[in-house]
């Protein structure tokens, strides 16, 4: 039976474990350019076991970004400090991977603990904000919103290979486009965003044609032996918005055009959600097996992962084939390690860096006392 620390293969790519570290927007850029912070934060969740590492989403365009303090990959001289994250997380024993994206209807904003507020496009620190149509997002996002013209869409899709290509200059081996999250895929896919009456509006075909285009373009120039994958907005929790028998079209159409696995999240493209899940433990997971089931491809969720005998259990149970960790890998960037002992894994610190396991295995006198949380009932979690 496989469990979460099952090494994964993925096309040409293997993973230790079957633990990634979600993508999270850090809003510590300058430029768009990544830094000491970023090799601190990701090397360690590297050094710390996660098989799989993502860095924040990176912005296509500059206005792509969701804040001025946003990474980007949209400048060649942003290669650098991109290489220095996935020297980094390859040092470590993860594989790095990179998710594009564009934030569309929702860029242009101050950093959420100083409010979160979108900017006027003529402040300094903001920008025009487009999507598929002049609908404003409503709460927060007031500004009026650029419908993008096909010519601009085509600039766009342009972006995205020109950002992959940076992308594998910089080592990536794992690339995610960023299909989620009312951003500006997000927006195309749902009829309460995209408005449009040429071919990227109406019917679903129509409005899921910004996606196909994105992994075409992609996919033209995406090393064959890296997987190709998407973080999908899969459902938009409004009878209006996307339903999640949208997300099952869309996903098999998407695998015709060489998508390797589905990420499955949420639409977000409107705070008007029939219902809020976010306090239920793994509450993707069904929709994740189910499009796993009905699509044939690979499939990987986040939200609410983070206990690990729940982690395990839909791996064990066949549900998904990797775990995304969000706010876990921010609280603990050792959290394989304490899930393993957790687990009752027969050797935790084979997933830190050699030299350190030789220390922590050949020289403790205490175990309680080297620092790593004593695993609290072994016996049960063995039982689990
Ligand atoms: C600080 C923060 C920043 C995030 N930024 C991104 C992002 O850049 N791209 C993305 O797809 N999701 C982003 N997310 C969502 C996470 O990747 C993840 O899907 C979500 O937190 C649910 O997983 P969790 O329950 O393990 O935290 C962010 C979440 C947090 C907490």
């Amino acid at each position: 039976m496989t469990h979460l620390f099952d090494p994964y293969t993925l096309k040409g790519v293997t993973l230790r474990n079957r633990i990634a570290m979600s993508p999270m927007t850090m809003y510590r850029s300058k430029d768009g350019l990544l830094n000491d912070y970023h090799v601190m934060l990701l090397g360690s969740r590297a050094a710390g076991g996660f098989g799989l590492v993502f860095p924040e989403q990176l912005a296509i365009t500059p206005e792509g970004r969701t804040s001025v303090g946003c990474g980007g990959i949209y400048d060649d001289a942003q290669i650098e400090g991109l290489s220095r994250v996935t020297r980094i997380i390859k040092d470590m024993g993860a594989v790095p991977a990179i998710q594009l994206g564009h934030t569309g209807r929702k860029g242009s904003e101050v950093k959420p603990w100083e409010g979160g507020y979108q900017l006027p496009p003529d402040h300094p620190d903001g920008w025009p904000v487009v999507g598929p149509s002049a609908v404003p997002y409503g709460g927060k996002y007031k500004y009026s919103v650029h419908a993008l013209t096909r010519d601009e869409i085509k600039t766009i899709h342009r972006a995205y290979a020109d950002a992959a290509v940076r992308a594998a200059a910089a080592g990536f081996e794992w690339l995610e486009l960023h299909f989620a999250h009312g951003y500006l895929a997000a927006s195309f896919l749902s009829p309460l965003a995209n408005e449009r009456t040429d071919e990227y509006g109406g019917s679903l075909e129509n409005r899921m044609r910004f996606h196909l285009e994105a992994i075409d373009a992609v996919r033209a120039v995406w090393p064959e032996r890296f997987p190709l994958t998407m973080r999908l907005g899969s459902d938009d929790l409004n009878p209006a918005g996307v339903q999640f028998d949208d997300a099952i079209v869309a996903v098999g159409r998407m695998k015709e055009h060489g998508l390797d696995l589905a990420d499955l999240s949420l639409g977000f493209n409107t705070d008007d959600m029939m219902s809020r899940p976010f306090n239920e433990m793994a509450f993707m997971i069904e929709r994740a097996a189910r499009l796993r089931r009905e699509v044939g491809i690979p499939v990987a969720t986040s939200w609410n992962l983070g206990l690990p005998q729940v982690a395990d259990r839909v791996i064990r149970e066949n549900l998904i084939d990797l775990v995304m960790l969000g706010r876990p890998a921010l609280s603990n960037p050792h959290w394989p390690v304490w899930a393993a002992r957790e687990l009752a894994h027969a050797d935790p610190f084979s997933l830190v860096p050699e030299d350190w396991g030789w220390w922590l295995r050949n020289f403790r006198a205490h175990d309680a006392c080297i620092g790593w949380p004593v695993s609290s009932q072994p016996e049960r979690a063995a039982a689990q």
